[in-house]
This record gives structure tokens, sequence and C-alpha cells, in this order.
């Protein structure tokens, strides 16, 4: 009944994704010339800059000079962006998968890793000699030639003791072990901490799929917020068994005693986990709000609407599952009979294309709708 729409190819140059995950993946570098074919020209560097000019996109500019690093955050002006000098600048801007339709759909052919650990696409443009220095990341990174080129350089070494003082994260030595010049539509990818070095050779942007990589403390705070606002515990504390105290300041020894048996009464379950991971990873970035539509549409004309066009999530959307629980922009929906096949393969493709919509599926859809969380065709 519903229909499986694929996305572009994989951007892994005809190397299968499994031997690619199996080989590469946390473990090793991999250049793949052409990966990307059809990137140049997706974005202009005047599009970039305007993008960077908007206050609910994340953007930095960073400058350098005689080894001096600066860094300033978005929103910029875009009269000083076009006048920026000829040399010593990279204009960064994330999230670029939010407002152009190109790197929403390039993200996806990521999709042999789960949604869940994909994070954003990235956008870098810097005249000749620009980059943002020699560093490493947290997280996994595929680095794409989108315009001109770039020279990356690149270490797999154990020092990554960072410049004190300085706005970014510079490394402090870095010694390059290869190195190559990547054209529009090239791709390296790069384990996490790997040290690397893109320096542009003529003006040039370079994009960045990123993935998410929580630290345990952010994982873990996180959790326990969760269960803080899901706690219902019964009772009170009470001494009927009270003396008089020796010490009227001292913390009872009965006292510690009691409540550290009700702390440690404290439990959750394998489905608070995954109820917390749903709701967790599925919440939007904070700059993200969704428009609903001006005159939205009612459920029949939605559903007439939807079955000719079919519909799609909304690039900020993040639509995730867990049996049959969806999550949605941190908003928990358990599927209803006859919703589940169609909802995970809205899920997974992120569309679906018409005719493909079983009548017991359209009252969500078109709550998703009304809140500006899909849109027909
Ligand atoms: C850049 O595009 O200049 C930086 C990307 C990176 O090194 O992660
Ligand atoms: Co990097």
């Amino acid at each position: 009944m519903t229909e499986n729409l694929r996305p572009a190819p994989r951007p892994l140059g005809g190397l299968d994704p499994a031997e690619f995950l199996r080989t590469y993946w946390h473990k090793q570098p991999l250049l793949i010339r052409g990966a990307v074919p059809d990137i140049l020209g997706r974005l202009s560097p005047h599009r970039l800059m305007a993008l960077a000019c908007r206050d609910d996109v994340e953007s930095r500019l960073v400058r350098s000079s005689r080894g001096r690093w600066q860094l300033e955050h978005g929103p910029f002006d875009l009269q000083r962006l076009t006048q920026l000098p000829a040399r010593g600048w990279s204009l960064l801007v994330s999230g670029v998968d939010h407002h152009l339709p190109y790197a929403a759909r390039l993200l996806q052919r990521f999709d042999f890793v789960p949604y869940a650990r994909l994070d954003d696409v990235m956008v870098s443009l810097a005249p000749p000699g620009g980059g943002v220095g020699p560093h490493f990341d947290s997280y996994d990174v595929f680095l794409i030639q989108g315009l001109g080129s770039r020279r990356w350089e690149i270490a797999a070494q154990d020092d990554l003791e960072l410049v004190e003082d300085a706005p970014l994260r510079i490394l402090k030595r870095f010694t390059p072990q290869q190195s190559w010049v990547l054209e529009p539509g090239d791709m390296l990818y790069l384990p996490p901490r790997y040290a690397h070095n893109g320096v542009a050779l003529t003006p040039c942007m370079t994009w960045s799929v990123g993935f998410r990589a929580p630290s345990h403390q952010e994982i873990a705070a996180a959790f326990l917020d969760h269960l803080h606002d899901r706690l219902d515990l019964d009772g009170r504390y009470a001494d009927p068994d009270l003396s008089v105290p020796s010490h009227p300041a001292e913390l009872p020894a009965a006292m510690i005693e009691r409540l550290g048996r009700v702390i440690a009464g404290i439990r959750w379950q394998r489905r608070d986990v995954i109820d917390f991971l749903g709701l967790y990873l599925s919440e939007p970035k904070p700059q993200v709000f969704f428009r609903p539509p001006r005159r939205p549409l009612s459920l029949q004309r939605f559903a007439e609407r939807a079955q000719a066009k079919g519909v799609s999530l909304d690039a900020r959307t993040r639509l995730l599952f867990h049996g049959r629980t969806f999550y949605i922009n941190g908003e928990r929906v358990p599927a209803a009979p006859g919703q589940y096949r169609t909802l995970v393969a809205l899920a997974d493709a992120r569309r679906l294309g018409p005719q493909a919509l079983p009548a017991g599926v359209l009252p969500l859809l078109h709550a998703w709708y009304q809140q500006g969380y899909l849109h027909i065709g």
C-alpha cells in the first residue's frame, strides 16, 4: 500500500555501506573522489551569506591574522559579509539542511547510519588561504567539497593539546601525515578525534555532514531530568519513634536511613530509557520553530490533496520510532491499529507518495500538518 521512496544514491562511490561501516566507520579515514557528483552549484556563496544573516540560523565567522584567531557568532549583516577582505576568514553556517531542500536530501543519503545519529549539514565558505585551523572534532564527519578546491591535511596523532586562550579549538601541534586536494564532489570521511586542517586553495565551500555523539554526562543529566518530570512517589516523611536529640542541629541518623531507602527505591525500566531517547533525540534544536499553515485545510480537503500529491516531513522534523511508538519533535505518539506500516515508511523515507495513505492514518497526518510538522506534496 505504501510506496518506498528511495533518496538519491548513497555517497560512498559504490562501496557497500556495510563494508564502509566495518572497515572505516570510527576506525580510519577514507577519501572518495566524486562521491557527490551533483553538489556543485547547489548553493551560492551569496545565498550562504544570506542564511548567516537570519536569526533562526546558527552561524559563525572565524578570522585569523598572524596566528591570532577570532570568533564571532551570527546573525551577521549582509553588507558586512559581502565586504569581507580577500583573505583570512571562514564563514560557517550550521543546519543548512533546515533551509535548503538539496541539503536535506543530501543528509538523507547517509541513511546507512540511523537518523538518531545524524546531526546536520554545516557549510563553510572561505577565500583562498581560509580555514578554521588544525583541530579535531569529537564526532565522525564527512567533508564534501562543494565549490573550488581545498587541501586537507590529516594526522592520527595522540597529542590533542589545544592552544590556550584561543576562542576556538586549535591544536597546539599538528604534524600532517596525509594530504589531498579535494575538488567539487570529492568527500573525506574522518573518524572522531582525527586531527585535520583544511585550507582553501581557491574561493571554497565545504559541506560537513556531522553526527550526534552526546557525552555520557549530557545523556545522564537529561535522563535524570526526564525521570524528574515523571516522578510520582507516594508517602511523606514521618518519625513516630522520635527521641530527644543530644544535638538538635545534627542530621538524625534515622532520617538518613529512612530517606536513603526512599531514594534507593527509585527505579526505571527499559521502557523509560526508550521513551527518554525517543523524546530527547527527536527534540528540535532551540532555534527551530515550526510554522503552521496560515489557512489550514479541513481534514477532508487535506485527505484529498494528500492522496493526490503525497506528503513530506518538514526539513526540521525529527521522526523516530521504536516498536509501535513514534517520537516526533519531542512528542510521543503510539501508533493506532492500521497506522504502523505507513508511519514507518514515512519515518524512513521522510515522505509518502500519492495514493499511499490509508484512511486510518489521515487524522494523525492532518494534526501534524496543522502543527507544521509535515506538508502536502
Ligand atoms: C570547514 O569546513 O572549514 C571546517 C570543517 C571541519 O573541519 O570540520
Ligand atoms: Co573539523
